[in-house]
């Protein structure tokens, strides 16, 4: 038994309950969980963006230390301290090969079989889906091996929860996809878990102006302490308008981090001529925007992102040792840990845009900030 925080049918409310979990197969790890951070991409869920079935877990950016691994995993062992990613390559399909588990064609090869018996179920018996095939809310993650990263020791977990997903979404934003060099001036439309990591990628990829756009003063404090040179507070001005004079008439890269249509067209709006805007924030599926003509008579791009295309055992041993060295602050990063039992008020906290990043954690003494 383990307790995790359930979404059930009809609630917009998680309840903690005990779950059980079914014995590993060959290819699964059990994880003892430590710390899982509350993204917006598990919000969605509850604000029904995303339909998921349920009972749900959510929760997909976690780090624990490995328990028991299955029969055929070699390249983890108990006690490990590990990290999960919900980018989990099958690492047999085209775009697996060529080093793009993002775009992986095999999502199934990580997932149990519909013929088989779920990994966790409720206490009365419910199969439960687990958020994006991780479902880290609970003291007790089963997953496939190819969903999780080993960590040093040394990386405390209410920071090493964040690499899973705000980090490796937003620095594989600006080094994998924008590709920003040194000089670039960019513009960052929604400063949260993700959209800090914008900021800061951009500044360590030597940014020379960096626009942080939010409509929360305190989000527009953090991205200026993680190295934002301009503030635009999008609640008192038009942010195009402010976006295009402080840049002097559009900037390098223009990153939307929030998951909205109208946020996406400024996105657009504010990137030069020639240059493009990237969608990084998620939207449900069936949403629609419409682009300005002019915009590619002027030879602009949108460019989609999902998960900063990420290859999460390159890029994360990566973003630890920037820790290390002082160049990726991650502290900064969460600014509130709680229990389990408060997660509701932590997912409040982000809707109401309180925290930079709020984690979840699982021993009693590691709670306190
Ligand atoms: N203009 C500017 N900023 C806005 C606007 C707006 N119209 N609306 C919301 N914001 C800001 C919020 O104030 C908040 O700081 O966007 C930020 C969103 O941050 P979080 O809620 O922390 O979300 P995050 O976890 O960073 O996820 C952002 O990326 O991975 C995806 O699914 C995720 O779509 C979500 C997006
Ligand atoms: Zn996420
Ligand atoms: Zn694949």
């Amino acid at each position: 038994m383990a307790r995790a925080a359930v979404l059930h049918e009809g609630t917009d409310v998680l309840t903690i309950e005990e779950i059980t979990s079914s014995p590993l197969r060959p290819r699964e790890v059990r994880v003892r969980t430590k710390a899982c951070g509350l993204c917006h991409s598990d919000y969605h869920v509850i604000d029904g963006t995303l339909v998921r079935p349920r009972p749900h877990v959510l929760g997909h950016e976690a780090a624990g230390v490995v328990e028991e691994v299955g029969s055929q995993v070699t390249a983890f062992a108990p006690g490990d301290h590990v990290v999960t990613c919900l980018v989990m390559g099958c690492g047999d399909c085209k775009q697996c090969a060529q080093g793009q588990p993002t775009l992986c064609a095999g999502a199934g090869a990580t997932k149990r079989a519909e013929a088989e018996p779920p990994r966790q179920r409720t206490a009365s018996g419910q199969p439960i889906t687990p958020f994006a095939n991780v479902g880290g809310l609970t003291e007790e993650i089963v997953i496939d091996e190819r969903g999780l990263v080993v960590i040093g020791d040394d990386v405390p977990m209410h920071l090493a929860a964040i690499l899973g997903c705000a980090v490796v979404t937003g620095l594989g934003a600006v080094f994998n996809v924008a590709q920003v060099q040194p000089g670039d001036t960019v513009a960052v439309i929604g400063c949260g878990g993700v959209g800090l990591n914008v900021v800061q990628g951009a500044r360590i990829a030597g940014a020379s102006q960096i626009i942080a756009v939010d409509l929360s003063a305190a989000k527009l404090e953090a991205s200026y302490a993680v190295g934002a040179t301009d503030l635009v507070d999008g609640s008192q001005v038009d942010a195009v308008a402010e976006v295009l004079r402080l840049s002097g008439g559009g900037v390098d890269h223009a990153f939307e981090v929030i998951g909205r249509p109208a946020t996406a067209q400024q996105a657009l709006a504010m990137c030069a001529n020639g240059r493009t805007a990237y969608v990084v924030g998620v939207m449900s599926d069936d949403a629609e925007f419409t682009v300005r003509a002019e915009y590619t008579k002027r030879g602009k791009s949108l460019r989609g992102v999902q998960m900063g295309s990420t290859r999460p055992r390159v890029d994360i041993p990566r973003y630890v040792e920037m820790w290390r060295r002082g160049q990726l602050d991650l502290d900064g990063m969460v600014s509130r840990r709680l229990p389990l039992d408060e997660v509701n008020d932590g997912f409040r906290a982000m809707a109401a845009g309180e925290v930079n990043r709020a984690v979840v954690m699982f021993d009693r003494t590691e709670e306190a900030p």
